[in-house]
């Protein structure tokens, strides 16, 4: 994404947050740890923060004066996690935070040793979109130990009493509305069908993955049942329609096996349910270099410039558009209340167990886009400019 993009989304970032409905109650703080001191911090010990999205401008408070945020991000290789780190450095920076952003290239160790060197830095609360759900809990002893809250960023850190609270969207929404969006494109209550469905999902390390499928299989699993759609791999299951790491190849080499044992006969394809839009891409591939039928209606999720681009092309049905500057906003108010000892705003004190409790959550609230609506959610909010999908 080019500075001018991230720009013009960052200058947006904090008059369009509340855009996307992220409406919620205050419930009582739960048992946060309280903030660490924040007396003198020592230089985060690692060099690789990403470098500022936009130019160093004057924080417009002085809320977070002295006080220091860990931002831990999973990649950069995703478009989506590169917004929520901008967005996240921008607003806290505004707010007066001094802000660690790391990003972790998906490599466990190397995330949690970025988590130690913001505990060693003397972050006062930290923020981690995790890579692996299961894997930080030793690293978070030591920031239970300080005393230092965490909270965690779209995915849930599992296994742990250490995380203070969740923001995240509200994942099995985000399956329903991909599932009912097939639904609804194919009248499959009315229609007779049978219709053939092919279903790509995340990676198993990552809690949100379970979600989405169960989101949208709760809906589409009854039709398998009834006949009215066929899997012709037979393959449906969590585990089978896994994809490691949410990766493009390992999604397209999967997609280019089912379609030559399966669809290579001229049989026709009419659903590829694709939990997000990384993995949508790999069978968007797949299906341009090995399939000639009709083409069918594929589901996504975060509206990568890529996918967008395909959906006006025809090749991608919908993305579900989780607007990250309303996250981050989110996110930036908990820190806040958190370290103002108030009461912190979360609208979810069920959903999302780690297997330690449930951990408090604000749930904001994902949407659709398609060819029909695209240019209001995306360039009317200043998502993306006209420019950035040519
Ligand atoms: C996020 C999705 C994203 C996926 C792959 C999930 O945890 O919620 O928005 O597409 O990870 O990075």
């Amino acid at each position: 994404m080019s500075r001018k993009v991230l720009s013009v989304l960052l200058a947006t970032a904090m008059t369009a947050s509340l855009l996307v409905g992220c409406g919620g109650s205050a419930a009582p703080a739960a048992d946060a740890a309280a903030p660490a001191a924040t007396e003198e911090a020592a230089p985060a010990a690692t060099e690789e923060a990403a470098p500022a999205a936009t130019e160093e401008a004057a924080p417009a408070s002085d809320e977070g004066a002295g006080m220091k945020v860990g931002v831990a991000m999973p990649t950069k290789d995703l478009q989506r996690w590169n917004q929520d780190g901008a967005n996240m450095e921008e607003q806290l920076k505004a707010a007066g935070y001094e802000v660690d952003l790391q990003y972790a290239s998906n490599d466990v160790q190397t995330q949690v040793s970025q988590i130690e060197n913001m505990i060693n830095g003397g972050c006062n609360v930290l923020v981690i979109a995790s890579i692996d759900g299961e894997s930080l809990g030793t690293v978070l002893e030591t920031a239970k130990a300080a005393n230092i809250p965490v909270i965690a960023y779209d995915r849930l850190i599992m296994g742990t009493d250490a995380v203070s609270y969740y923001a995240t969207f509200d994942n099995y929404m985000v399956g329903t509305k991909q599932g009912q969006y097939i639904i609804d494109t194919l009248d499959l209550n009315n229609a007779a069908g049978p219709f053939t469905m092919e279903v790509t999902t995340g990676d198993p390390g990552d809690n949100n993955a379970k979600f989405f499928y169960n989101g949208a299989m709760d809906l589409l699993k009854p039709f398998i049942d009834e006949g009215k759609i066929v899997v012709k791999s037979g393959k449906y299951d969590f585990d089978s329609v896994a994809t490691q790491s949410w990766a493009t190849e390992n999604a397209q080499s999967r997609a280019e096996n089912i379609l030559s044992s399966f669809y290579a006969d001229g049989t026709d394809l009419d659903i590829w349910l694709c939990s997000n839009d990384s993995t949508a891409l790999g069978v968007e591939n797949a299906l341009a270099a090995n399939y000639k039928g009709k083409y069918p209606i594929i589901t996504g999720q975060d509206c990568d410039v890529a996918n967008v681009k395909n959906m006006i092309d025809g090749k991608q049905s919908m993305s579900i558009f989780k607007d990250t500057r309303t996250l981050a906003a989110q996110v930036v108010k908990m820190v806040g209340q958190i370290l103002k000892g108030e009461t912190v705003e979360v609208n979810d004190t069920e959903t999302y167990d780690n297997g330690k409790g449930v951990v408090p959550s604000y749930l904001c609230e994902p949407v659709f886009a398609d060819i029909n609506n695209y240019k209001e959610i995306l360039l009317d909010s200043g998502y993306y400019t006209e420019a950035d999908l040519q």
